[in-house]
């Protein structure tokens, strides 16, 4: 089972910008990097890892994270990272090609700015930048609301000319019915200048763009958070463990929870808040 031999681990909640509609509460707990590398240390005794995805919250906040990250890499393990771009500790990555920097652009400039606070869109792309001169795989996230949505053409324009070829997924924004079943990841924010797009421009954009959640689903894998629970996706809230768990409880508990579930979601009934809209 492929799935397996990818990781995804969400060290912090905290981050240094506060967007005005990210969806994630900050909460205070935060893995040290032994605990995050013992227990990547113990899964890879019983399955091999080959990819870690790391998410925050911000990672690059945390002092250990470049050192964790050439670990992982010396280990033979690719990484990719899900970061806001605004803090440049790409000098201290040692093996740019084993790292995927995915970076979240929210649109042009006045409404990036808009949304992660003024200078943020610069810092971005100038992170994009150099990243992709010393090498690192770069990927761009993009949350899109009914504002932003008739620039995706201008946007993606912008970045052919800027940055080169560079593959966009965007994320529509999270849907109500997302914000009002997820216990943790629940926050509305503004509204007022970011509103969320209708059911048939939801449908054109996954139709017409790379969304997450991917058109077929299956998005799942084994998910550390910050207060040590593990779920079966990356937006997960129901736990299959936690990690002090052994790992073979865990596996076990993931193929069992997939079994029970259908349409290649592990939450066949929240779907990130789009089964109405995915048709299922
Ligand atoms: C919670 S952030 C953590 C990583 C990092 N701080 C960043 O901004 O890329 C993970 C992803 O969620 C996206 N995101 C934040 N708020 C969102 C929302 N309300 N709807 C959809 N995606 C959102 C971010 O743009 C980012 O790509
Ligand atoms: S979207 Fe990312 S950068 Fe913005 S507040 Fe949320 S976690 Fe921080
Ligand atoms: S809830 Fe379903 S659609 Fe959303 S990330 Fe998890 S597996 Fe994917």
């Amino acid at each position: 089972m492929n799935v397996l031999h990818h990781l995804y681990i969400n060290p912090l909640e905290k981050c240094n910008l506060h967007c005005r509609i990210c969806y994630t509460r900050k909460t205070s707990p935060i893995l040290t990097e032994k605990q995050i590398l013992d227990f990547v240390d113990r899964y890879q005794e019983e399955c091999e890892v080959q990819t870690v995805t790391l998410c925050g919250g911000e990672v690059f906040t945390l002092p250990y994270i470049t050192h964790f990250i050439n670990i992982l890499n010396q280990k033979g393990i690719f990484v990719q990272v899900i970061t806001n771009g605004t803090i440049d500790r790409l000098d201290n990555m040692e093996r740019p090609n084993f790292i995927n920097l995915i970076v979240s652009v929210d649109g042009l400039e006045d409404y990036h700015d808009k949304n992660r606070g003024e200078g943020n869109f610069q810092k971005s792309i100038g992170f994009l930048k150099k990243a992709k001169q010393l090498c690192f795989h770069t990927e761009i996230f993009s949350i899109v609301t009914r504002q932003n949505l008739a620039q995706i053409d201008k946007f993606e324009k912008f970045i052919n000319d800027t940055l080169g070829k560079t593959d966009i997924t965007y994320h529509p924004r999270k849907p109500l019915d997302y914000l009002r079943r997820h216990p943790i990841s629940n926050i509305q924010g503004d509204i007022n200048g970011f509103d969320f797009l209708t059911d048939d421009e939801l449908i054109t954009l996954i139709k017409t763009k790379k969304t997450f959640p991917p058109k077929e689903l299956g998005c799942y894998q084994i998910s550390l958070m910050s207060d040590g629970k593990i779920y079966g996706c990356c937006e997960g809230f129901e736990p299959i463990g936690t990690i002090d768990d052994t790992i073979n409880h865990l596996i076990e508990s993931f193929k069992k929870k997939l079994q029970t579930s259908c349409c290649n979601c592990i939450q066949p009934d929240f779907m990130c808040g789009m089964k109405k809209i995915l048709n299922y």
